[in-house]
């Protein structure tokens, strides 16, 4: 039984994060989406709840796929959670990433797997559609995320009004 871990704020979940989800579910039997709850970071868009939330529903056709919120470093919740693999996005792998997924396994032998770079969703980051939902430009970012995270978009956006 494989576990595989990934961390990450998920602030909102996007079709990015959809496509390195789908990879690790192909890949291990078990993957842990663990969405970063920093309550010392408050220039967010949704709150922590709200995220697993919208991960949770993004990724429901996906059965070996749960999502947790989590505090503190990533390694020990790959210890606590006996993953065998880290998984982050393809694009990723490179600078402070790398140094991350490099000083990770150097602490606990777990190493990091890099999704496969996917031309069409490399671009999207989750600030790039806060900054959008927030300069009004809704229908870019709805674009960019998975249907069911559409709806609560939407609702932010109603907000800024
Ligand atoms: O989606 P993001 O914002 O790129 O995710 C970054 C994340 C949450 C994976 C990274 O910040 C992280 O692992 N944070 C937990 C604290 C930690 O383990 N930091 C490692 C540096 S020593």
């Amino acid at each position: 039984m494989t576990v595989a871990l990934y961390p990450g704020s998920f602030d909102p979940i996007h079709l990015g994060h959809l496509a390195t989800v789908e990879f690790a579910a192909r890949n291990f039997d078990e993957v842990v989406v663990a969405v970063l709850a920093n309550p010392n970071k408050s220039s967010g868009m949704f709150g922590a709840a709200e995220r697993v939330r919208l991960v949770t529903e993004a990724c429901s056709h996906l059965p070996t796929v749960r999502c947790v919120h989590f505090y503190g470093l990533t390694v020990a919740l790959a210890e606590s959670r006996r993953a065998d693999v880290v998984v982050r996005a393809g694009h990723k792998e490179h600078g402070i990433e790398w140094s991350m997924a490099a000083m990770n396994q150097a602490m606990t032998g777990i190493p990091t797997a890099f999704a496969p770079v996917d031309g069409r969703t490399r671009g999207i980051s989750a600030s790039l559609i806060r900054h959008l939902v927030q300069s009004g430009k809704l229908a870019a970012g709805l674009t960019m995320v998975p249907t069911a995270v559409g709806p609560a978009l939407v609702e932010k956006a109603a907000e800024r009004l």
